[in-house]
């Protein structure tokens, strides 16, 4: 049977005997050696794939535990402001626990992200505005009686974010010499080094921001002002920034040598490693955050369009090459 994320690590979460477990087998996802990536970079490379989550990013071990939190303090309604997958989480653990979602989307999100927290029955507003105008009209929202705030402000969304810090030390059978992962919000990286802390453990934490941080073509990091940017400051995080052109070469290559398909966002930490020596030998892992699937529109301009044939075997063969 499916382990829910919460009973694995439930001595770990702010959880007891009578919190209902909202679950849809997040976690326990793969963490991938990468021997031929890792090769042409010069670092010993395994990729955390959380695309593997139900919905699609590593957002939901968060949201298990948000929205269980939520139910057992008998919220009326949960509600969040995001670039588009902790929208889709919200919308998708709600509906499990038969609770009520407001998403506030920036306009512009990414098409898939939208498409399932409609499907998935979310009240899904589209905010004119920026992300950031989003995020402070959610949190007023959220003061008010029955209202329940799902963004990582919410300490249950790092509780369960620093999960996959446990399953990757457990995995490895060790601590890697760094960790690497996207730098939106901070969110993560502020999970990350509470997981670290409860290990204690020292090993540094890169995140890895969009140098244009609000134009940046990858749509889930496109935050100007990081709502945990102090806490992030005070982690002792190495903070990194890469070109949009810099997560393209890294975003394909993952697909087309490792076969993972993944959103933009996700590719900025190989993009980091590839234009840098810094970690030369050591061993990463890279924390690849959500599936390609989320952002149809960014594969349709950046990979290649189908040619198309008759249906006759000699024009196909051809074709192909
Ligand atoms: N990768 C993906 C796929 C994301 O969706 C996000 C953030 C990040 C990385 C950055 O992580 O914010 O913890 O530093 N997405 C948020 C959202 C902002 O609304 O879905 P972070």
């Amino acid at each position: 049977m499916t382990v829910a994320l919460i009973d694995r690590y439930r001595d770990r979460l702010p959880v007891s005997d009578s919190t209902p477990i909202v679950s849809l087998g997040e976690g326990s996802t793969p963490l991938l050696h990468a021997p031929r990536l890792g090769r042409e970079l010069g670092v010993d490379l395994w990729l955390k794939w959380e695309a593997s989550n139900p919905t699609g990013s590593y957002k939901d071990r968060g949201m298990t535990v948000a929205i269980s939190k939520a139910l057992e303090g008998r919220a009326r309604a949960v509600v969040c402001a995001s670039t588009g997958n902790t929208s889709a989480s919200a919308a998708a653990y709600a509906a499990r626990a038969g609770l009520p979602a407001i998403v506030l989307v920036a306009e512009g999100a990414a098409g898939g992200k939208l498409v399932q927290a409609r499907a998935l029955g979310a009240r899904v507003l589209a905010v004119r505005g920026s992300f950031d105008q989003a995020l402070a009209a959610a949190r007023q929202l959220g003061e008010r009686e029955g209202y329940v705030l799902v963004n990582s402000l919410n300490p249950n969304r790092v509780e369960g974010q620093k999960t996959a810090v446990f399953e990757i030390v457990e995995g490895l059978g060790g601590t890697p010499d760094a960790f690497v992962l996207p730098y939106g919000g901070g969110g993560n990286t502020t999970a990350y080094r509470k997981a670290l802390d409860e290990l204690s453990l020292s090993a540094p934490v890169y995140s890895v921001e969009a140098a244009d941080r609000p134009r940046t073509l990858a749509s889930a990091i496109r935050i100007e002002h990081p709502a945990h940017g102090e806490r992030v400051a005070a982690s002792g995080a190495r903070v990194h920034a890469v070109s949009d052109k810099e997560i393209v070469t890294a975003w394909r290559e993952l697909a087309r040598e490792e076969g993972m398909f993944c959103e933009p966002a996700s590719a900025t930490g190989l993009a980091f490693l590839r234009g840098s020596d810094e970690l030369r030998g050591a061993r990463v892992v890279v924390t690849v955050t959500g599936h390609g699937l989320k952002d149809p529109a960014a594969a349709d301009t950046h990979a290649p369009a189908p040619v198309v044939v008759d249906a006759d075997p000699a024009a196909i063969a051809e074709a192909a090459g």
